[in-house]
């Protein structure tokens, strides 16, 4: 198993009033720490009913104030987002004992965005998209290969463009919880949270 590091962290002792910079610098930590997967989060969405669902996704960088990720529009997360946009995310690097909890609005990001984002990708990954319902049943793989060899066909010796139904969400957090794992369980937990007005307050929180 490998070793954890626990970067020393001065902020827990004098917060910052804003958590931006402190949000940006822990997700470059996490990329040099030697994680398998540094950006990768979980995401969680409520559907109508109230009934929560989560899954990993990968974080994607900041549009402006706003953590983003890439996906279906409709498939299951992508439809519970359509509808309340309602979502909280969550970090967790075992390498430094750190987490970080995110909850807000998660909305799509404008279609030039997404398109630049897709643009980048590979051309399997951009056929891929095209050939996925994502979250719906199917009998076989060889079912899903025979879509992807459809998608292949249809846009032979073409740029692949981004599928109507794919894109990037956004989420503007309005609560933002830097969790720092210490000796004995006591860890150190400092959580934002923000106002109407666009500014933030800060608690500390029992661990
Ligand atoms: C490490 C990891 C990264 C993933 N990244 C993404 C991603 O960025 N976008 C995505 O749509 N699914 C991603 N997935 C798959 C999702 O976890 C999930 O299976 C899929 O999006 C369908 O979720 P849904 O049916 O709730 O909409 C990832 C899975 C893992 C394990």
């Amino acid at each position: 198993m490998s070793a954890v590091t626990r970067l020393p962290e001065p902020r827990f002792d004098t917060p910052p009033a804003s958590p931006q910079a402190w949000l940006h610098d822990w997700l470059a930590q996490a990329l040099e720490a030697g994680q398998i997967e540094p950006t990768a989060m979980n995401l969680a969405t409520v559907d109508a009913q109230g009934r929560p669902s989560n899954r990993t996704v990968l974080f994607k960088g900041f549009y402006e104030t706003q953590l983003t990720f890439y996906t279906h529009y409709t498939g299951r997360k992508g439809e519970e987002l359509g509808g309340n946009g309602a979502a909280a995310l969550c970090f967790w690097w075992d390498r430094l004992d750190r987490q970080i909890r995110l909850e807000g609005e998660a909305r799509p990001l404008p279609e030039a965005v997404s398109d630049a984002y897709f643009a980048g990708r590979g051309r399997g990954s951009r056929l891929g998209a095209w050939a996925s319902e994502q979250s719906r049943p199917i009998e076989s793989r060889t079912q899903m290969e025979d879509k992807l060899a459809a998608v292949e066909e249809r846009f032979a010796e073409q740029e692949v463009p981004r599928p109507p139904h794919w894109g990037g969400f956004g989420l503007t957090p309005r609560l933002i919880e830097f969790w720092q794992g210490r000796d004995n369980r006591f860890h150190d937990r400092i959580v934002y949270t923000r106002t109407p007005a666009g500014d933030w307050t800060l608690s500390r929180l029992q661990p």
